[in-house]
């Protein structure tokens, strides 16, 4: 039931303030400040690095986390897409586990690269939302997704719920290895329990953002740039983008511009920056300064502070709040997502059902 939305994609959209409160208090104890410690086949403070392994969105989902567990638990991450990992034969070693990150729980590539890392003997974690999926079944441990059911095609409240997951679990391992003291653990939880009221106020830029989606369905090229965790959001957001608008979309580290895609940068095809005023944000400005010196236009997705510091003339900018680092990626996804959904919704393509696509991928 679509409610009195036109889209399943819109009423999920709109479901993730709570579903994100959900998930989050699943493994936060917010009133202690704590990460919850239900036992675990592994040890955080022994694992010497993890290899992640999904695919599509979810994939993008583990690479965010990627920045989370090395920053603060300084845990080492492997991350692939999992057709990728299934035939690399990738040495595990004894001291590491293997996360896989999936909404269906039974895409093929995924499943099968859990099982190469069964075969190897190292403990398996599942981060997956339908709970009596195969791939939940044939893990050590499972780490539910609270999102409720997806039906959209397009994945958004199961992301942002992996990705509120993936948070949780990097402070708790952050804790365990002894990488933040308590009170960084408490500062951390209590900036994570922010976010669905972030998320609440994300949500208010639709307006804006159905404008911004009708100038940008006028466009056939359009390219994402981001830094840090804003890069595996990029990546996001042009997977999202093509997928429902059938508009060309790519998603670069904004680092990467010079080395091959400023080449396209003219007036027809926009650049959408996401840049949170953050520890990066003055290289992204540089990156930015180098789009408009060709002409090119800046849909630029910041903060408050960002706005005010870019000093560059674009063509929309999308204003968010000032938020903690921590919670940008998770309150980010939601501009990002409804971008591409009202720029598909002036394109007229059945957003629910895009063509080619399939919810779950159970086939290589
Ligand atoms: O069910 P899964 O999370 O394993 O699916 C992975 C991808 O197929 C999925 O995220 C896909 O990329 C989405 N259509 C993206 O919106």
């Amino acid at each position: 039931d679509k409610g009195n939305h036109r889209h399943f994609m819109e009423k999920e959209i709109h479901e993730q303030p709570e579903v994100i409160s959900h998930t989050l208090s699943h493994y936060l104890d917010f009133a202690e400040g704590k990460a919850k410690r239900e036992s675990l086949p592994f040890d955080f403070a022994k694992l010497d690095r993890i290899a992640i392994s999904a695919c599509g969105t979810a994939y993008l989902a583990g690479l965010v986390s990627k920045y989370w567990f090395e920053r603060y638990a300084r845990l080492p991450v492997d991350i692939d897409v999992a057709s990728e990992f299934r035939y690399r034969e990738m040495p595990m070693p004894k001291a590491s586990a293997a996360f896989f990150v999936s909404q269906s729980g039974e895409t093929a590539d995924t499943l099968a690269s859990l099982r190469y890392c069964r075969a190897e003997g190292i403990p398996i974690g599942a981060i997956v939302n339908v709970q009596e999926s195969t791939i939940a079944r044939e893990s050590d441990c499972v780490f539910p997704t609270l999102a409720g059911p997806e039906i959209g095609v397009a994945s958004t409240k199961a992301f942002t719920c992996q990705l509120s997951v993936l948070a949780a679990l990097a402070v708790r391992a952050a804790s365990e290895r002894g990488t933040i003291s308590a009170q960084e653990e408490k500062q951390l939880v209590r900036e994570l329990s922010e976010t669905p009221r972030y998320a609440t106020q994300a949500l208010k830029l639709e307006e804006q953002i159905d404008r911004v989606g009708r100038k940008l369905s006028q466009y056939k090229h359009v390219l994402y740039l981001g830094r840090g965790t804003n890069y595996p959001m990029a990546v996001e957001g042009a997977l999202k983008l093509k997928e429902i608008s059938y508009i060309h979309a790519e998603g670069y580290a904004a680092g990467e511009l010079k080395h091959g895609p400023i080449a396209l940068i003219d007036r027809d095809m926009p650049v959408i920056v996401i840049a949170p005023h953050d520890r990066v944000f003055d290289k992204t400005v540089s990156n930015m300064q180098e789009v408009a010196a060709r002409g090119g236009k800046i849909i630029l997705i910041t903060d408050k502070e960002g706005s005010r510091r870019a000093g560059i003339e674009t063509f929309e900018t999308i204003v968010l709040p000032d938020m903690p680092e921590i919670i940008a990626p998770i309150v980010y996804a939601l501009p990002v997502q409804m971008l591409a959904y009202h720029t598909a919704v002036f394109m007229g393509t059945d957003v629910d059902q895009p063509r080619n696509l399939a919810k779950s991928v159970t086939v290589e």
